[in-house]
């Protein structure tokens, strides 16, 4: 924390040296400046044309609902940046479920905004996986280029060449050793190394910047992702904390008063606005994760913000941005890092999002009408299933460890060189165990992952779990919560 104090004073230091009399030169003399930049000109063009490779980016919002925007508005603005960036159209593949634009619940029809004064971000996105075929499987076939195996959507994959360079972009919840998808199951981080891994065998891609936001997003990398695969990636968050929404009803800055829902999140809009308002020939991606890192901590408080993290091969961020999200030439005469004083912005818990969301909806809907009466019951549903979901991984650890090693036992946090699990075949099985007694995790429940991490790595046999699970959730009907009409999330 120390040191991000120092970068911040040596930043303001810097800034106050270096932008007073560049902005005093911008102001009557871009002409003059203009010159100067066709005498450099020459040679960074020639470095481009040896590079020849193309730029790809898969994008994934990995929810579904208004309750849940933001990960769509988070999406749908990075293609925007991308975009303007100089990406094709055909190289850019986008995962969402697409059902934020035309909701009933959005005040502005067709349109998505990522900003409290933003414009909208949806125009032009392509369709390329949607609804239902916004899956994990498709992800992973759509990032090994693999047409054949690709269910449903555009087709669309990355059929990347030996000098390309790929960016992928996630948002959504997420939850020890997992990212969620609108359709089931999660994202299993071992099965996303595993691809990784397969992609890089087959000598398709020169490098890859991934940068994800999510929950405990860390724990996907975390004594998982090997430093060799020419793959840098940074997470909104370490393996044990939340990652934030922002632009929230309520807060500061708050979005337009008509929506009842956050616009985006954190990380996400700190890596967005920090690209749209630099020349990212001149920004590294170390410059970027240091800002990104500073914003998303809220400042260093840390009370209300997650410490952004890094995995993989660290020597790749001292490229320029623009290798990965190209080049705007409207941000020729950006200055490559300028500081800006952004002041702390209020946030909220992923999880708690969606509630909020619905207790909004709750205070906008008429009194005494019968929506008002049926989203008080959605609350209140949501409300019971957590705490059920809770009571019950409680019970299971009492059933399994005795009532007071319990709770230690299944909030173990093991050491940071490791991975949640070791067997991450046996963490699939407890999770659909315990769905199958106790009803979906859903996105809230993707919390408990350790504990089922920690209740294979004790050693706990499948017919013990089951007789857990039973014990703890015998008397519960799972109704809406019923996996088999939801699907598993393993
Ligand atoms: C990391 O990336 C750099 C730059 O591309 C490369 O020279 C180096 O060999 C890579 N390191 C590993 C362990 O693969």
């Amino acid at each position: 924390m120390a040191v991000n104090g120092g970068l911040f004073h040596l930043t303001l230091a810097l800034l106050l040296m270096v932008t007073l009399p560049l902005e005093a030169l911008r102001g009557g003399r871009a002409g003059w400046l203009n010159r100067w930049d066709l005498l450099i000109k020459t040679p960074v063009e020639d470095h481009e044309a040896e590079e020849k490779g193309t730029r790809w980016a898969v994008l994934v919002a990995g929810s579904s609902g208004f309750g849940n925007y933001r990960h769509q508005a988070d999406v749908c603005h990075a293609y925007q940046i991308l975009k303007r960036g100089g990406l094709k159209e055909k190289n850019i593949v986008v995962f969402m479920h697409d059902d934020i634009a035309m909701n009933d619940l959005n005040p502005r029809r067709g349109v998505i905004i990522n900003h409290p004064k933003g414009g909208d971000v949806y125009a032009g996105v392509p369709k390329d996986y949607t609804g239902e075929h916004v899956t994990a499987e498709n992800l992973y076939a759509v990032l090994l280029g693999d047409k054949s195996a690709v269910k449903g959507g555009s087709g669309k994959v990355v059929d990347s060449k030996p000098n390309d360079r790929i960016f992928l972009y996630y948002s959504d919840h997420g939850g020890p050793g997992v990212l969620g998808m609108p359709n089931m199951p999660f994202l299993y981080a071992k099965d996303f190394i595993d691809v990784l891994k397969k992609k890089h065998a087959s000598g398709t891609y020169k490098e890859m910047v991934m940068y994800i936001e999510a929950c405990e997003s860390g724990s996907v990398f975390q004594g998982l992702m090997p430093e060799n695969l020419n793959i840098y990636v940074t997470t909104a968050s370490n393996a044990v904390e939340s990652s934030w929404g922002t632009y929230c009803p309520g807060m500061e800055p708050p979005p337009p008063p008509e929506y009842i829902t956050c616009l985006g999140d954190l990380y996400s809009v700190a890596w967005m606005e920090d690209s749209e308002t630099h020349n990212l020939k001149k920004e590294t991606l170390n410059q970027q994760y240091q800002k990104v890192k500073l914003r998303t901590s809220n400042y260093n408080t840390y009370n209300a913000g997650s410490h952004v993290m890094e995995y993989g091969n660290k020597s790749i961020k001292l490229e320029k941005v623009y290798q990965y999200h190209g080049f705007d030439p409207a941000t020729e005469n950006f200055p490559p890092n300028k500081f800006h004083f952004d002041t702390q912005m209020e946030v909220i818990n992923q999880r708690d999002a969606d509630i909020l969301f619905l207790w909004q909806r709750y205070k906008k809907t008429k009194d005494g009408s019968k929506k008002k009466t049926e989203i008080l019951k959605e609350i209140t549903d949501s409300m019971t299933h957590r705490i059920h979901l809770d009571g019950s991984m409680n019970k299971i650890g009492v059933f399994l460890f005795g009532p007071e090693k319990g709770p230690a036992i299944l909030n173990f946090v093991r050491a940071q060189s490791l991975p949640i699990v070791d067997d991450w075949g046996c963490l699939k099985s407890m999770v659909r165990l315990f769905e199958t007694h106790c009803g979906s995790l859903t996105q809230y429940g993707m919390k408990h992952m350790r504990e089922f991490a920690n209740i294979c790595n004790n050693g706990i046999s499948q017919s013990a779990m089951e007789e857990a699970c039973l014990a703890a959730c015998h008397e519960h009907n799972s109704g809406l919560w019923n996996p088999s009409s939801r699907g598993y999330s393993a």
